[in-house]
C-alpha cells in the first residue's frame, strides 16, 4: 500500500540520516603563524575537522590570501583572518584551542637553540595575549626550541596569574610519528598498528623514544635500538639537510600538530580515551618540564602514564639520565628570558 511505501522510504531516509550524522562543529581554533611553511598546511588540515566551527588564522602578514582560499572549502568552519598586532586580540577571542607555529626555522648547521633568540620574544608577546584575551584555552607551542619556549609560556602566564598547567602543551607529536614511521619500516609492520612513546623534551638527544615499550611489542637487537634511536633524534635535520636552506619540517609536522589539535578537540567533546604524547609541566621526573604519554580531558591534561619510565631497559636509562642535564638547562634558559627585566 501507499502507507507501506511511505513508511519504508521514511526508515530509509532516517538510517542514511544517521549514518552520514558528523560529530556536531563546534569549536573555535586558533593558529598563529598561520601563513607559514607550517602554518599553512596545518590551517588546511584542520579545515577539514567536523569537530572545528570557527577556524581563526593570525600572522604578521600573507594572511588574507590564505584563509580567501581555504574559505572555499565546503566544510564546517568559518575562517577568519587577522593581521598584525593590532588585530591578535580579536583573533583570540573565544578561542578553545591555541596553535603556536610562529617564528623562524633552522637552516643547515643550526640547533633549535639557535633560533631562541628570535623565537622567545616571538612566544612571549603571543602568550601575553592569550594570556589576555583567552587564558581558558588549551595552547599548543610549536615554536622552537620547545625545550625552552614552553617554560617561557608557563612563565608569562604565572606573571599574568592566568598558568593552568594542565592546559600549557609543547607540541612533540611529530618525535612519536617518526618514531611510529621508522619502527614500522624496520620491522615491515602495518603502520597503523605501531605506538612508540616518545619522552624527555624536542631537541637532539633530549628526544628519547622508548622502543621497548613499543605497540605491538617488537623485537629488536642493540644495534637496531641504537640505530633507530640516533635516526628519530636526528629526523629533524634529516630534513632541515635536505631542505637545504629553505627551512624545516613543514608538512610531516603540519600532520602531526593538526594530529595533536583532533585529540585535543575529541577530549573536549567528552572523548574519555584520549591519549598523546607531549611536553608538559611534569612530575614524573625531577624536572619541571617534561614530556611523556599523558591522558587528555575536558580540562587538559588528566593524568601523566608514570608506568612508562617504569621498567626501562638499560639503554634507556641511561639515556633518560643522559639527556637531564641539556633539557635543564634549557628550561633554565627559558625562564630566565621570561624574568628578565625589559
Ligand atoms: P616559517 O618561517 O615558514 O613560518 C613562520 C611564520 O611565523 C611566518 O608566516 C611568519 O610571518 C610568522 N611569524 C613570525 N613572527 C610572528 C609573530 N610575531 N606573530 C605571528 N606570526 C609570526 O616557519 P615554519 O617552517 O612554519 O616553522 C615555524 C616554527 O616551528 C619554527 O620555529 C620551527 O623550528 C618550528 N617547528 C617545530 C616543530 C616541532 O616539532 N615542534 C617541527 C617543525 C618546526
Ligand atoms: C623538527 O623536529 O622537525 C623541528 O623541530 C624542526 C627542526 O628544526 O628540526
Amino acid at each position: 500500500s501507499t502507507a507501506t511505501i511511505r513508511a519504508s522510504y521514511a526508515l530509509k531516509a532516517q538510517k542514511e540520516a544517521s549514518v552520514v550524522q558528523q560529530p556536531q562543529a563546534s569549536y573555535k581554533v586558533a593558529v598563529l603563524g598561520a601563513a607559514g611553511g607550517i602554518g599553512q598546511p596545518l590551517a588546511l588540515l584542520i579545515k577539514m575537522s567536523p569537530l572545528v566551527s570557527s577556524l581563526h588564522l593570525y600572522d604578521i602578514a600573507n594572511v588574507k590570501g590564505v584563509a580567501a582560499d581555504l574559505s572555499h572549502c565546503n566544510t564546517p568552519s568559518q575562517v577568519l583572518d587577522f593581521t598584525g598586532a593590532d588585530e591578535l586580540a580579536q583573533s583570540l577571542k573565544g578561542v578553545d584551542v591555541v596553535v603556536i607555529p610562529a617564528g623562524v626555522p633552522r637552516k643547515p648547521g643550526m640547533t633549535r637553540d639557535d633560533l631562541f633568540n628570535i623565537n622567545a620574544g616571538i612566544v612571549k608577546t603571543l602568550i601575553e595575549a592569550v594570556a589576555d584575551n583567552c587564558p581558558d584555552a588549551f595552547i599548543h607551542i610549536i615554536s622552537n626550541p620547545v625545550n625552552s619556549t614552553v617554560p617561557i609560556a608557563a612563565e608569562v602566564l604565572k606573571q599574568k596569574g592566568v598558568y593552568n598547567p594542565k592546559k600549557l602543551f609543547g607540541v612533540s607529536t611529530l618525535d612519536v610519528v617518526r618514531a611510529n614511521t621508522f619502527v614500522a619500516q624496520k620491522k615491515n609492520l602495518k603502520l597503523i598498528d605501531v605506538d612508540v612513546p616518545v619522552v624527555g623534551g624536542h631537541a637532539g638527544i633530549t628526544i628519547l623514544p622508548l622502543l621497548s615499550k613499543t605497540k605491538p611489542s617488537v623485537s629488536l637487537s642493540d644495534e637496531e635500538v641504537a640505530e633507530l634511536t640516533v635516526r628519530i633524534q636526528n629526523a629533524g635535520t634529516e630534513v632541515v639537510e635536505a631542505k637545504a636552506g629553505a627551512g624545516s619540517a613543514t608538512l610531516s609536522m603540519a600532520y602531526a600538530a593538526a594530529r595533536f589539535v583532533e585529540s585535543s578537540l575529541r577530549a573536549l567533546d567528552g572523548d574519555s580515551d584520549v591519549y598523546e604524547c607531549s611536553y608538559v609541566d611534569s612530575s614524573l621526573t625531577e624536572l619541571p618540564f617534561f614530556a611523556s604519554r599523558i591522558k587528555i580531558g575536558k580540562e587538559g591534561v588528566e593524568a601523566l602514564i608514570p608506568s612508562d619510565l617504569q621498567g626501562l631497559t638499560e639503554y634507556e636509562q641511561k639515556a633518560l639520565e643522559a639527556l637531564k642535564p641539556e633539557l635543564k638547562a634549557s628550561i633554565e634558559k627559558g625562564i630566565a628570558f621570561a624574568n628578565k627585566q625589559p
